[in-house]
């Protein structure tokens, strides 16, 4: 096995353990999926399917979606690249990316094969970290990926084979809400981009740390996200964003 695949496995192992022994994380990441569900159009024809589905738990709220991944899973409907999806043209009605937009190290390149692959006002759905005052020092210091608040994007429209591994948790929140980047992503219009706050998110410690709070208090620290997703600049740690080619 090379590098990357072993990584990717011991990672999917402790993931799963993680989801089957955590209430509270399948708790959070069941309004995370409500929240990607009423982003989808019912009235578009074509095939819902998931990039970079990783221990694929969206399918148990969307089980028509087709799950993907770049790494082979006994659960997975496909293995697939994003910047080389293996579907025609125009035949896909949505893109779902949950947390795997970061890890696309040159956006544009995606955004044009998803573009290719959906039909006319397809949408393509992202799910990402957000980047405010106080989600920065939790994301920089206690999650392995780098932030690359600063770092340079590549945004070449084509990424050659072989592709390492990239990371940026940062990149979604500087480029769709900072908009760092002018007049960018060309040729797609933003139908949605909410952030929100998500500190029973943060404090349940995801998929690798112990939680800081009992399952029994989710609905509260949820009311309190709710109302501290005014301030997203303050508060914000997660982000959804949704697009539709021009
Ligand atoms: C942080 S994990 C997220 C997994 C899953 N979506 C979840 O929310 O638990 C990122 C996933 O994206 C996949 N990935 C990274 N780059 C990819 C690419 N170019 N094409 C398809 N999948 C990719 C990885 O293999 C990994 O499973």
């Amino acid at each position: 096995m090379n590098t990357q695949l072993t990584q990717h496995q011991t990672e999917i192992r402790s993931n799963l353990r993680a989801w089957q022994n955590k209430p509270l994380l399948r708790g959070i990441y069941s309004g995370f999926y409500r929240r990607i569900m009423g982003l989808l159009d019912p009235k578009l024809a074509g095939r819902i399917v998931e990039i970079g589905s990783g221990v694929g738990n969206l399918k148990s709220h969307l089980p028509q979606s087709i799950s993907t991944d770049l790494f082979p899973n006994p659960w997975l409907d496909a293995v697939c690249d994003g910047y080389e999806l293996p579907f025609v043209n125009g035949s896909l009605s949505h893109l779902i990316l949950f947390d795997v937009f970061h890890h696309l190290r040159a956006p544009n390149a995606f955004l044009g094969e998803a573009r290719r692959v959906l039909t006319r006002q397809g949408r393509l759905i992202l799910f990402e970290p957000y980047i405010s005052w106080s989600s920065f020092p939790v994301y920089a210091l206690f999650h392995h990926e780098p932030v690359a608040w600063q770092a340079a994007i590549n945004f070449a429209e084509s990424l050659p084979r072989p592709r390492d591994y990239y990371a940026a948790q940062g990149n979604a929140t500087r480029l769709f809400f900072r908009h760092q980047t002018r007049d960018w992503p060309s040729g797609w219009s933003l139908v949605h981009t909410e952030a929100f706050a998500g500190f029973s998110y943060l404090f349940s410690g995801g998929f690798s740390k112990p939680a800081f709070y009992p399952a029994r208090l989710l609905p509260g620290i949820e009311r309190l996200d709710r109302a501290l997703s005014r301030w997203p600049g303050l508060f914000g740690a997660r982000c959804l964003v949704a697009l539709q080619p021009l």
